[in-house]
């Protein structure tokens, strides 16, 4: 909970393709996007208008025992890429690193070797801040002060880091 070490915060007012506007009025080069969504820029007419589009007719429903033609369309698609036949949806990077241990685990389980529940991770790696997603995740900075509750995998040298 440390205050950021920029201060005083960057105020963004809106976004608009390449470009941050401030509340000051100048335009910032967005050079994160956002890192994972705004790959295309921010407001993207295509985007914005199959969101809109997708909010004017289902906005949300779990999948818990329903489905919807959107969700079945994404996860041919998927299947046809990966050759898996299944999709599996998550909420974020975390929650995908969290599904991606269990159902390794738990196919192993499957196979009747409950045991085989050791993981690695590579040295430096990062795979989001949730409890199990940090126990292959290599910064001491995001880690150490949750080591009591992080089951610890090993952690394999890259290329980079011999
Ligand atoms: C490889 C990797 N895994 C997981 C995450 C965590 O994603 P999220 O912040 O959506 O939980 C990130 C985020 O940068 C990532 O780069």
């Amino acid at each position: 909970m440390k205050r950021h070490e920029r201060e005083p915060l960057l105020a963004v007012a809106r976004a608009d393709g390449p470009w941050l506007v401030g509340t000051d009025g100048r335009r910032y080069l967005d050079a994160i996007s956002s890192w994972w969504v705004n790959l295309f820029g921010h407001g993207h007419p295509a985007l914005k208008a199959a969101i809109a589009a997708q909010l004017d007719t289902l906005d949300h429903v779990m999948l818990a025992g329903l489905t919807h033609e959107p969700v079945v369309r994404l996860s041919e698609r998927l299947g046809a890429l990966t050759g898996l036949g299944h999709a599996f949806y998550a909420s974020d990077g975390a929650s995908a690193t969290e599904i991606a241990l269990k159902m390794s685990a738990h196919a192993w389980r499957n196979a009747g070797r409950a045991g085989k529940c050791e993981f690695v991770g590579l040295v430096g790696g990062y795979h989001g801040e949730t409890v199990g997603a940090l126990s292959v995740t290599d910064i001491a900075l995001f880690r150490e002060a949750y080591a009591p509750l992080v089951r610890l995998s090993a952690a394999l040298p890259t290329p980079a880091d011999p």
